[in-house]
């Protein structure tokens, strides 16, 4: 058997495969799929303080090679999540991180400390990328002083590593990689999805709420793939990389970008097994 050690400096995986949020639930729902300790790790979906009902449905919209989200960070709060991750780790010892929401950034600030107090989260990814709940898909990650700011604020009361996760739509996405990491980011995830747009013909209108939504699968894998390489070139963090991975060899692809790790995740929509299925691959 291959070593598939994914050394991130701070921690060594067992493999380079994570599973990415917003595409695996909380875990639990893919117990009854396959053992979630063949994988790396696992990012649960994003949280905030409070309960959110997310966007108005249609919330998915399907294109020739990859999906369109507008989910809008539905969640069930803090409070309930702890709950679930404290079922999920009685049952099994993948290493669990948690992708943390903020409407602003004490919120950030506050439900990073909450869950960088509980034994069994491992490590947590700052979710500074999503583009589905200000208008206009604007979030943190689009601007290098804003995500500065942000990253050095949840460090102050943290005791676990932080993954900043960044988003494809920043107008220069190495300068907002250099601001993280700078401020103190141990990790880099990318790319979160890219902005997108779906026009429903018989009402002329778009197809979501919020007009826009974000792009995943693997029409995205080229260009998620050369922004990571871009990162990659100037990062002294590690980077963990992501856009449209469905095989082993995609994997391989990242790493050779110099990727340390990676996420998987639109394959498991329809693969809920997949996350597996590409860790035996990479071997
Ligand atoms: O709409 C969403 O919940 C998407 C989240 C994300 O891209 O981080």
């Amino acid at each position: 058997m291959a070593d598939l050690s994914a050394d991130l400096g701070f921690r060594t995986l067992k493999n380079p495969v994570i599973t990415a949020s917003g595409t695996f639930g909380y875990g639990e729902e893919f117990l009854p799929f396959f053992d979630l300790d063949l994988l790396g790790a696992i990012v649960l979906k994003g949280i905030f303080r409070q309960a959110r009902p997310g966007n108005p449905p249609p919330r998915l919209h399907e294109t020739p090679a990859g999906l369109l989200n507008s989910i809008g960070l539905a969640g069930p709060g803090s409070a309930a999540l702890q709950e679930i991750i404290r079922r999920l780790h009685a049952r099994t010892p993948v290493p669990i991180i948690v992708n943390v929401c903020g409407e602003d950034d004490d919120e950030f600030a506050e439900v990073a400390a909450l869950f960088s107090a509980m034994d069994e989260v491992a490590m947590l990814e700052l979710n500074i990328s999503c583009p589905n709940v200000r208008q206009g898909g604007a979030c943190p990650a689009q601007d290098a002083g804003h995500t500065a700011r942000l990253v050095r604020r949840v460090k102050e009361s943290l005791h676990k590593p932080l993954i900043v996760k960044l988003s494809p739509n920043a107008a220069d996405v190495v300068a907002v990689a250099q601001a993280a990491q700078d401020a103190g980011a141990d990790a880099l995830s990318l790319v979160n999805t890219f902005l997108g747009l779906a026009v429903d013909l018989e009402s002329r209108r778009p197809v979501f709420a919020n007009v826009y939504a974000g792009l995943s699968g693997p029409a995205i894998k080229p260009l998620a793939l050369r922004l990571v390489r871009e990162v990659c070139r100037k990062a002294y963090v590690p980077v963990i990389g992501m856009g449209g991975i469905a095989s082993g060899r995609d994997v391989l692809d990242y790493i050779l970008v110099g990727a340390s790790a990676v996420q998987v995740g639109t394959v498991s929509f329809r693969e809920p097994a997949a996350a597996a299925r590409i860790a035996a691959e990479v071997a």
